[in-house]
């Protein structure tokens, strides 16, 4: 166990040590079968591979780091400008070429990819329609044949109520009421069921779906209130006035919500001619 950590969880977020370990021991945990079974995939495609809905770029800098191979080309697509600007600011590696773009028409040829990857972006995906699959039809044309589509998301298996019994879960209603602001429709939380359903209705086959469990993070709520709080601004600046009102739903439902992380799917497909 790295004490430094520890003492970081605790300094940071006044988590008690003993809790900040058994986070941090159950992360460990979480992290190695994700790398077990990324690696998996990624150790049976070869060529480019995209990724969709990069957002501040986390999982590209995992995907650069841990699974791309020296000279292997990542084409992250993000459709926000400012995001997209942002992400090739602060990313230096050769292999990796932003696009600013949305999903539903990508700027590259047919069969231009062996695997077409996502992590956290479906379900804060927004269209005009709601429709997912419509939004991703154009990222299968971009796969060659036999290359795979692999999602990685997070999903509400194992609740009732999700919204009511997590705050993480709450907490993703509130992507569905920003969309809204702008007249867009965000596909929001799912079951791992759905994300099956999705890859068969793309076309593809030989689907296998995994379903990780994810630590709970005793912070969660102190936390994103502290990151929303950074960004409040911004947001009233992009979405105007209405926002202060979701944000102040939002706070009221996180006093009585417990941190109960959602679980996360893994969900991949083989494209066939
Ligand atoms: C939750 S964030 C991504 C998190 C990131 N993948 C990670 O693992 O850290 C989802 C991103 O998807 C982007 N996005 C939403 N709809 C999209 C679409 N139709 N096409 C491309 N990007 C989209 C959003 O702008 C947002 O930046």
């Amino acid at each position: 166990m790295d004490e430094q950590q520890v003492e970081r969880l605790v300094k940071e977020h006044g988590l008690e040590a003993e809790a900040a370990r058994s986070y941090l021991s159950a992360a460990d945990e979480y992290n190695a079968e994700e790398e077990r079974i990324l690696g998996g995939v990624f150790g049976q495609v070869s060529g480019p591979v995209v990724e969709l809905g990069a957002g501040r770029g986390e999982f590209t800098r995992e995907l650069l780091g841990n699974y791309l191979k020296p000279g292997q080309r990542l084409y992250a697509v993000e459709r926000l400008d400012t995001a997209a600007a942002k992400l090739r600011e602060s990313i230096t590696d050769e292999r990796l070429e932003v696009i600013n773009s949305d999903s539903v028409r990508l700027p590259l040829p047919d069969g231009a990819a062996g695997l077409v990857v996502s992590r956290a972006a479906l379900h804060d995906f927004v269209s005009d329609d709601g429709d997912v699959a419509a939004a991703l039809r154009d990222c299968v044309r971009v796969l060659a044949p036999d290359g795979v589509f692999l999602v990685y998301d997070k999903v509400s298996d194992g609740f009732a109520d999700v919204e009511r019994e997590s705050a993480e879960g709450r907490m993703e209603r509130m992507n569905v009421e920003l969309a809204a602001l702008e007249g867009r429709k965000c596909w929001g939380l799912h079951r791992s069921g759905d994300y099956r359903a999705l890859l068969e209705d793309l076309g593809l086959g030989e689907i296998m779906l995994t379903l990780l469990d994810t630590p709970d993070f005793p912070a969660y709520v102190g936390m994103t209130k502290k990151t929303i709080e950074e960004k409040r601004k911004a947001y009233v600046k992009r979405w105007g006035n209405g926002v202060n009102g979701i944000l102040d739903g939002l706070y009221r439902d996180f006093d009585t919500l417990p941190p109960r992380a959602l679980p996360m799917v893994i969900a991949w497909g083989r494209k066939y001619d």
